[in-house]
C-alpha cells in the first residue's frame, strides 16, 4: 500500500511540474503558414538578442530582411530558430528551416550544398586584438604563429586558417571571441567589420586593428535549400525591392544603433564609460530568462524520467525474460544507449531522424525523445537490479501458490521491486536536470540557453553562467532533501 502511495506521490508530482509549465508546451505548437529562418543570434547588428521592454527579442537588419521575405512575398508568419552558427547548414540540409539569414558569405564550397539568393550586403573582414596590442600587429605578416580567435564554420576561420603557423581556437559563438581575447587565451581574432565595431564599444580594452586583409570585401546573402528556385525567387524579388529603397543599409544602421544602446538615448562615449553592472543586477534585470529557463529544464527533467521510468521498466523485463531474442534486444538496447554520448543521440534523433524519415520533431519533443530514451537505458538496469534484489523464495512461494508468472510480476515482485528502486529514480532525476542542459544546443530555451542569452546580451561572461550554476544547485540539492525524506519514510515503514 505505502508503495502504491508512493508512486501515487511521485507521479503526482510530476503531473503538477506538467501542468506547470503546460503553457510552454502548447506555445510550441505552431499552426497556419510559416517560414521558419535559421541564424545564429550573436551577430550584431545583424542578429542579436535584446532585452526590449523587459522581453528577449532577436533584432537585427537580417530580421527586417526575414521580416520582408516571410510577409511581403509569402503572407506567412516568420518563425526564428536560434542555432550555433555551424549547426545552420545542416539544419538546412534536413529541412528543419526554410532558409538561413545569418550574415552567410555565400561560398563555393556551401554553394555545393545549397542554393544561394542574390547579395544583399557588403562587409568586410578586419582583426581585433587587446587595446594595448593594437601597435603590434599591423599586417598580416605579424599574425604570424599568433593564436588566432574564430567563430566556427564562418569563413573568419578559413582566413584565419591562411596565415602562416596561426593556432585557430573555433568558439560557437562570436561573444566567446571577445573572451578568449580578454582572458588572454587568444592574441587576434578575424572578425566582421561592422560586427567588430559594436563589440569593441562593449568591450573598451579591445580594438580594431589597422590591419588589411586582402579580398577582404565578403558578400552576404540568404541560403535555401538546393533546387528550392520557387523560394529562392520570392527571396530575389524582396531583395531586389529593398535594395532599390537602399533599405538594406537603414536596417543596418538602425541596428547598429540599436545594438550600441543609443537609441535609448546614450552616445557612444556614455556607453564605453557606463560601469558592468553585477551579479545580483544581473540576476534581478533578467530574472524573467532564468525563470522561463527554470521551467523549461523541469518540464524536460520531468519528462524524461516518466516516459524514461515507463521505457526503462518494460526493458528491464524484457531484459530479464526467458526468451534470449528479448534479452538480446534488451542489452543491445542499453549498452548503446550507455556507451554512447548523450549529445550525439540528441543530434541524430533532431537531425539525422528528421533527415532519414521525414519526421520533423519540433526541439522541444527532440529534447525530452532524448532525455526518456537515454535515462530508460540507466532505469532499466536500476530495475533489474531492483527485480533481482526481492529473495527468490517469494517468486517460489507465490508460484507454489498457483499464480502465474506474470502475476506474480505484477502483485508481488514489481512493487516491492519499485519500493527498493525509489531513490535510485529519484537520484536519475537529479542526474537529468543537470544533463537536460545539453538540449540547449538544438534551441530548447531551457535553463543553459536562457543563461548563454543573457550572455550575449550583457556581454557579460561569467555572472549569467554562475547564476545557472546556482539555480541548478538549489534545484537539484531541494529535489535530494526531498527524495531523502521520501526515503526516510519508506524505511519507516518497512520497520512496522
Ligand atoms: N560571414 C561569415 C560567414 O559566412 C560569418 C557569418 C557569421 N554569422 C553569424 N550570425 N554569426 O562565414
Amino acid at each position: 500500500m505505502k508503495v502504491c502511495k508512493s508512486l501515487f506521490a511521485v507521479c503526482f508530482s510530476v503531473l503538477i511540474v506538467f501542468l506547470a509549465v503546460a503553457p510552454i508546451a502548447s506555445a510550441a505548437q505552431d499552426t497556419g503558414k510559416k517560414v521558419v529562418v535559421g541564424l545564429s543570434a550573436d551577430f550584431a547588428p545583424y542578429e542579436f538578442r535584446k532585452n526590449i521592454n523587459g522581453k528577449d527579442e532577436i533584432v537585427g537588419s537580417d530580421i527586417e530582411i526575414a521580416k520582408r521575405v516571410a510577409a511581403a512575398d509569402m503572407g506567412a508568419e516568420l518563425q526564428i530558430q536560434d542555432i550555433a552558427f555551424d549547426s545552420l547548414l545542416p539544419a538546412l540540409d534536413s529541412g528543419r528551416i526554410d532558409m538561413i539569414i545569418s550574415g552567410m558569405t555565400p561560398t563555393d564550397e556551401r554553394r555545393q550544398n545549397v542554393d544561394f539568393s542574390d547579395t544583399y550586403y557588403i562587409s568586410r573582414q578586419v582583426i581585433v586584438t587587446r587595446a594595448e596590442d593594437k601597435t603590434k600587429y599591423k599586417t598580416m605578416d605579424s599574425l604570424k604563429g599568433a593564436a588566432i580567435g574564430v567563430q566556427r564554420g564562418s569563413i573568419q576561420q578559413d582566413i584565419a586558417e591562411g596565415i602562416q603557423g596561426a593556432k585557430l581556437s573555433p568558439v560557437d559563438k562570436v561573444s566567446d571571441i571577445m573572451l578568449q581575447l580578454e582572458s588572454n587565451r587568444v592574441d587576434a581574432a578575424v572578425m566582421e567589420g561592422p560586427v567588430a565595431e559594436g563589440q569593441v564599444l562593449n568591450h573598451p580594452d579591445l580594438a580594431i586593428t589597422d590591419i588589411q586583409i586582402p579580398d577582404s570585401d565578403t558578400p552576404m546573402a540568404i541560403a535555401v535549400q538546393k533546387g528550392n528556385t520557387e523560394l529562392l525567387g520570392q527571396i530575389n524579388k524582396t531583395l531586389a525591392e529593398l535594395k532599390a529603397n537602399d533599405e538594406i543599409d537603414k536596417f543596418v544602421e538602425a541596428a547598429f544603433k540599436l545594438n550600441s544602446g543609443e537609441t535609448d538615448g546614450e552616445t557612444a562615449e556614455q556607453i564605453k564609460d557606463k560601469p558592468k553592472p553585477n551579479i545580483f543586477q544581473i540576476f534581478w534585470d533578467y530574472r524573467s530568462y532564468y525563470w522561463q529557463g527554470i521551467q523549461y529544464t523541469l518540464f524536460l527533467s520531468a519528462m524524461g524520467v516518466l516516459f524514461g521510468f515507463i521505457i526503462g521498466l518494460i526493458v528491464s523485463l524484457l531484459r530479464l525474460s526467458q526468451i534470449s531474442v528479448f534479452r538480446w534486444l534488451a542489452m543491445t538496447y542499453i549498452e548503446i544507449l550507455r556507451g554512447t554520448p548523450m549529445l550525439v543521440q540528441l543530434l541524430i534523433i533532431h537531425y539525422g531522424i528528421a533527415q532519414a524519415f521525414n519526421i520533423n520533431f519540433t526541439v522541444l519533443e527532440s529534447g525530452i525523445i532524448t532525455l526518456s530514451i537515454n535515462s530508460s537505458a540507466y532505469l532499466a538496469e536500476i530495475f533489474r537490479a531492483g527485480i533481482q534484489g526481492v529473495d527468490r523464495g517469494q517468486t517460489e512461494a507465490a508460484r507454489s501458490l498457483g499464480m502465474s508468472y506474470g502475476a506474480t510480476m505484477r502483485h508481488i515482485i514489481i512493487p516491492q521491486a519499485i519500493k527498493s528502486v525509489l531513490p535510485a529514480i529519484g537520484n536519475e532525476f537529479v542526474v537529468i536536470i543537470k544533463e537536460s542542459s545539453i538540449v540547449s544546443f538544438i534551441g530548447v530555451a531551457d535553463l543553459m540557453f536562457q543563461a548563454q542569452a543573457v550572455r550575449s546580451i550583457t556581454y557579460s561572461a561569467l555572472s549569467p553562467l554562475i547564476i545557472a550554476a546556482a539555480i541548478y544547485f538549489v534545484m537539484t540539492f531541494i529535489l535530494s532533501k526531498l527524495l531523502g525524506i521520501v526515503e526516510r519514510r519508506l524505511s519507516a515503514s518497512d520497520q512496522r
